[in-house]
């Protein structure tokens, strides 16, 4: 048995050393996938912010590259996004195309609150050097204090870029023609959606409904702070409506508060740039943790880490646009098959997982919703964590409240659910479960209920079991794969 070290997950991005936050500045270019995030060198908690840098071909696997954006006299690096400069908008690419990073300058000043103003780093070697732009900051706000977490995309349908930035309780949306002159278009936020905390790293992008690509929708993720007077602490909601390249028209769908993951565990996502369009997904990677404890979670040498990659996409669900998120399907490459069943009485589901000993998998079930059932997993002598299904309140569950390690945090502890809806999913409900060394992100009815929650279990808490309340009938279908990424 494989007993990893300090809960480090073995297919989920995190820092070698130190302190991670909000994944920043994705971008696709030239066969590689770009992720950079919050990161401390010095420490791990959060402290002055830099952007770590790592490179992935596959969406699995992640190589470390140098630090890419330091502090400097503007202050230190917060959230933002980079983009391809296709075609030289920018004068800084005579050569050929190069890469933009567009990020917040945060600036402390004593006896007063810190300053945010928006700057650019640009990269003429796919990534490797970064140099800052000599006219920074590029963009600053006379008052809004909060003005952070700057998203960048290219409009083509007004031939320019757009700017999403979180601006305290709205977003405002500017837009350029150079990525250094920025012109406000409008404010969007008031009066709608969640205030329950600050508004940070926002992302707007178009995705098809149904996969008709003559009906597509804006979709606006925004997320929002941790505020003590919430248990929840920090998540993230979605809008969908309609954009012309200045004002955001949320359809009526959005007088609801949505929310993008209904576990604790999910912050800050945002998506990839310049994802090729022979490949055309929408992806999403989030920080894997919540402000109420993110600097106090049990790992050791190193804190935070991410989700796996998510490809989004929006459905008609009941009638009601619905953002679906789907496991990035790189994930099918690394499996390695270890259960597969058919309508299996309980007695063959419980033999076959008995002597199983597994950390980092995904579960693929089927299950009735005409009772309760669900699965036990990283269970060890005393403890364990509880997927399940709970046919009284329709709804599926992570329970964490017996997980292992739990009493670092007040609000660590407990159970997290998301309604799923059953009239178009009939019978059964179909649940995809990524187990792995500190985390479990369950997808249920195909993508329309996500639930990410952190876990700390002892290293050797590696058992899983089934339950159901009603023992006469068969789980209608069961695989498990262990998750092995090729690491060499
Ligand atoms: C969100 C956030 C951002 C900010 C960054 C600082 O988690 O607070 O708004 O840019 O983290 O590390």
């Amino acid at each position: 048995i494989l007993a990893k070290q300090n809960f480090r997950g073995a297919y989920h991005v995190s820092p070698q050393v130190n302190w991670m936050n909000d994944p920043n500045g994705m971008v696709y270019f030239e066969g590689e996938y770009h992720l950079f995030y919050q990161h401390n060198p010095f420490g791990d908690t959060h402290g002055p912010m830099y952007w770590g840098h790592v490179v992935s071909k596959d969406l699995i696997t992640w190589e470390e590259r140098d630090i890419a954006l330091l502090p400097d006299e503007h202050g230190v690096i917060f959230s933002g996004s980079a983009v391809v400069d296709w075609e030289n908008t920018t004068g800084l690419f005579p050569a050929g195309p190069g890469l933009v990073a567009i990020f917040t300058h945060h600036l402390e000043i004593q006896g007063s609150h810190p300053i945010q103003r928006q700057s650019l780093a640009y990269s003429m070697d796919k990534g490797k050097t970064w140099v800052k732009y000599a006219g920074n900051p590029v963009l600053a706000h006379e008052t809004f204090v909060d003005f952070r977490d700057p998203k960048v995309f290219w409009h083509k349908e007004t031939n320019r870029w757009v700017m999403i930035i979180a601006c305290g309780q709205t977003v405002c949306l500017y837009h350029s023609s150079n990525l250094i002159d920025w012109t406000l278009g409008s404010e969007f936020g008031d009066g709608i959606g969640s205030h329950d905390g600050v508004w940070e790293c926002p992302d707007l992008f178009p995705l098809a409904i149904d996969g008709d690509e003559s009906n597509t929708k804006w979709v606006m993720l925004v997320s929002i702070g941790a505020d003590p007077a919430f248990v929840e602490g920090s998540r993230t909601q979605y809008f969908t409506g309609d954009f012309d390249g200045v004002v955001f028209t949320p359809d009526a769908a959005s007088e609801v508060v949505r929310w993008v993951d209904h576990g604790r565990d999910n912050y800050a996502g945002v998506t990839w740039s310049d994802i090729p369009e022979s490949d055309g997904r929408r992806l999403m990677i989030s920080w894997m943790s919540n402000w109420h404890y993110a600097n106090q979670t049990p790992t050791e040498g190193f804190r935070g880490a991410m989700t796996i990659v998510r490809e989004m996409s929006l459905e008609l669900r009941e009638g009601i646009v619905t953002l679906v998120q789907k496991p990035v399907a790189e994930l099918e490459l690394i499996r390695k098959p270890i259960v597969a069943l058919q309508d299996a009485t309980i007695n063959e589901t419980s033999q076959a997982l008995q002597r199983l000993e597994l950390v980092s998998y995904e579960i693929q079930a089927e299950l009735s919703t005409n009772y309760s059932s669900g699965f036990m997993i990283r269970t060890g002598a005393a403890n364990g964590t509880i997927v399940g299904f709970d046919a009284t309140s329709c709804s599926v569950y992570v329970d964490r409240t017996k997980s292992g390690e739990i009493g670092f945090h007040p609000l660590f502890s407990g159970i997290q659910a998301a309604k799923v809806v059953t009239s178009t999913s009939g019978e059964s409900i179909d649940l995809r479960v990524f187990v792995d060394s500190a985390s479990v992100e369950v997808f249920a009815n195909k993508g329309q209920a996500v639930i990410t929650d952190l876990i700390y279990p002892d290293p050797d808490a590696v058992g899983i079991s089934y339950f159901t309340d009603n023992a006469n009938e068969p789980l209608a279908s069961l695989s498990i794969y262990e998750l092995v990424p090729d690491t060499k």
